[in-house]
């Protein structure tokens, strides 16, 4: 789809009736996110979420999906093990839900893991920039990769892409940076807040229906009440598609001091 222009149209699902009437809506790649502890479960952060959760709701989402790829994300905690320990997870993931690909967050310091589970035959999607599953670290859920840190976000991709990621999540990075991203990888990039120049777009399913209230982002388009539910879908698909989702208004500027 990169190499053919086509952005690729994403959002997260978590349930059997959500993913099929994403899969209908012709959404190109469900993801299991560990959102789930926010928007399912009520959690403050995604750091609760097991990969006993993960599984169930994996399992879940493939009986719903009959033409999209699914992804399961691999919660926090799962992965700092290694390769091997991240293998005999991913593993369970693959057995048990029947989904194709698994989800780690992180770059430079993945990108060991990631390449241990591509060379094992795991399809991996990477995630850099604002990785939630850091928020700790990263001293709450702020846009990454401003200034002299659009380096290191750089690096980070380049690194993931390297291991064999087959597509890399690009998460709350100014737009120039994510596009800078885009260009510089053959691997397709799939932004959440980081603007336009992805090659595809990701959307939590609550934030696109306007269903959790509790953070709401400024990279987020509500697109309910004005459609049904099938409609809002089916809108946000066109959208990304067409290029008109995201808007100038939905990215971040390289400065703290030029805009949010
Ligand atoms: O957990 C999740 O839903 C995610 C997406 C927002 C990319 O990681």
């Amino acid at each position: 789809m990169k190499r053919e222009g086509v952005r690729i149209v994403s959002v997260t699902a978590y349930d059997f009736s959500f993913a099929r009437l994403l899969d209908k809506a012709g959404v190109d790649l469900l993801l299991v996110g560990d959102s789930l502890g926010m928007v399912i479960q009520g959690h403050a952060t995604t750091l609760p979420v097991t990969l006993e959760q993960m599984i169930y709701h994996t399992a879940a989402v493939v009986r719903g999906a009959s033409r999209a790829m699914v992804v399961c994300d691999m919660p926090f905690g799962v992965c700092h093990g290694g390769g091997v320990a991240t293998m005999d997870a991913a593993v369970r993931v693959l057995k048990e839900t029947g989904c194709q690909a698994v989800k780690l967050e992180g770059g430079v310091y993945m990108a060991d893991t990631i390449r241990f589970l591509c060379a094992h035959q795991v399809p991996v999607l990477g995630h850099v920039g604002l990785t939630p599953q850091s928020v700790h670290a990263l001293g709450g859920f702020k846009v990454q990769g401003r200034g002299a840190d659009a380096e290191r976000i750089l690096a980070d991709a380049v690194a993931v892409a390297e291991a064999g990621a087959f597509a890399v999540v690009l998460e709350g990075i100014p737009v120039s940076l994510a596009q800078r991203i885009t260009e510089r990888l053959d691997i397709p990039t799939i932004g959440i807040g980081a603007g336009r120049w992805c090659d595809g777009q990701v959307l939590v399913m609550h934030d696109l229906l306007g269903l959790y209230e509790a953070v709401v982002p400024r990279f987020v388009k509500r697109y309910l009440p004005e459609n049904t539910v099938p409609q809002a879908v089916g809108r946000f698909v066109e959208e990304v598609r067409s290029g008109q989702f995201p808007a100038a208004e939905h990215g971040y500027v390289d400065s703290l001091v030029a805009g949010a």
